[in-house]
């Protein structure tokens, strides 16, 4: 069978005129957590990131705890909140803890959002603004898949996403956290995490195409890549997966169907355990040093997929292959400290990548993370599906799940 791929030249489209909102950043990814302490002590320990900012009962917070963690330019905000009623505790309940807001930061929050909805977009929420003598943030929500949102971000004196890279107060309301040893050991200790490269949502069976056609209308995006379930399939289980990239290819978002198979493909059990709502399945976290970075968050206990020994039989030979072809220099990572991490390796016309997934971040299997390190590739491990569906079946089928 052949498999069907097309490919948009990265240059293609990069111009303001593809990118009529004027994408500037990820602004931050917000999680809907049971226990925002807890979790703020979670992410630094395993994944190294300093917990750098809150804003709870000390600040003046009544209803919420949030946390800023930061590595790199990875901004995630987790978010727990104070009573019954407050939506972290209610979607906390309902999907367990996971991605509620992927924001981006533009020039203005306001005319994004009321470009969004004009394009035909369903509002989160209208734009708000919080403003002190240093600055202001103003957030505008609109609602993407299932129970996952967009919030558009700008900001503006102090409040600059410059100022805040470089350690300025996230927002009004926030103060430094000082004192928590853990980021001290986290600065000597680097993950060596350095900016969300895609974020990946689950949809359900038959609705990818109306999601790549809302991020085209809506926000502008172009189609970057695509899957079908020849490509990432075994003969069991099977998905379809279609890469958005933003204008300025600053954000890719794949999103991802279930696919026929003998057994549940990964996506359905993300839905079952997701209350039958889709949402964001894995981020993406890049590194230039793959082989560091998984070497530090496995001494620090992070719980990858295993991969299967006889992967590495095959690897070598497939990804030089098709590195010599394309007249690029071969895999120089060490093959045997690549095998003894259990990492995949992939390529394509333009070079290749180093990637690895964990496992379930919490007790349901639904949100992840992936460390990935390209090097020249643009693609998203095309080649390791196979390999990769086996090692998760094995896993869904501890679960339980298969
Ligand atoms: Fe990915």
């Amino acid at each position: 069978m052949i498999a069907v791929m097309t490919t948009l030249s990265p240059s293609a489209s990069v111009s303001t005129a593809t990118d009529p909102l004027q994408l500037i950043d990820v602004d931050h990814v917000r999680f809907y957590v049971g226990n925002a302490k807890q979790s703020a002590f979670f992410y630094a320990s395993a994944f190294g990131f300093q917990v750098e900012q809150i804003a709870d009962l000390t600040t003046g917070s009544r209803d919420r705890a949030m946390y800023l963690l930061t590595q790199g330019n990875i901004r995630i905000v987790l978010e727990s909140s104070l009573t019954k009623d407050g939506i972290a505790a209610r979607e906390a309940t309902q999907f367990g803890d996971g991605v509620k807001d992927i924001a981006l930061t533009v020039f203005d929050a306001e005319k994004a959002w009321k470009q969004a909805v004009k394009n035909g977009g369903e509002s989160a929420y209208e734009p708000k603004t919080w403003s002190d003598e240093h600055g202001s943030v103003t957030f505008a929500g609109i609602k993407t898949y299932g129970r996952a949102v967009h919030t558009f971000v700008s900001r503006t004196g102090a409040y600059g996403l410059p100022t805040v890279k470089n350690g300025g107060t996230f927002m009004p309301g926030f103060r430094k956290v000082e004192n928590f040893a853990l980021n001290a050991y986290n600065k000597a200790n680097p993950c060596g995490l350095k900016y969300v490269d895609h974020a990946v949502g689950n949809v359900e069976e038959g609705k990818m195409n109306h999601w790549v056609k809302w991020y085209e209308e809506v926000l502008g995006f172009a189609m970057f890549k695509h899957f079908d379930d020849k490509d990432i399939g075994t003969e069991y289980s099977a998905l379809m997966s279609k890469v958005m990239a933003s204008g300025n290819h600053l954000i890719k978002m794949p999103i991802n169907e279930p696919a026929e198979g003998k057994k549940k493909s990964q996506i359905q059990e993300y839905l079952d355990w997701h209350d039958n709502t889709p949402g964001v399945q894995h981020l993406a976290l890049r590194t230039d040093d793959e082989l560091h970075s998984i070497t530090e968050l496995r001494r620090r206990g992070v719980d990858f997929l295993t991969i299967p020994d006889a992967y590495y039989e095959t690897v070598w030979n497939r990804v030089d292959k098709m590195l010599t072809e394309h007249g690029h220099q071969v895999v120089k990572e060490d093959h045997k400290a690549v095998k003894d991490l259990g990492i995949l390796v992939d390529a394509d016309d333009e070079g290749y990548l180093l990637q690895l997934f964990t496992k379930p971040l919490q007790d349901r299997p639904t949100l992840f993370f992936e460390i990935i390190c390209r090097r020249g590739s643009q693609s998203f491990g095309k080649g390791n599906f196979k390999a990769l569906f086996e090692s998760l079946e094995i896993e869904q089928g501890r679960r339980g799940n298969l």
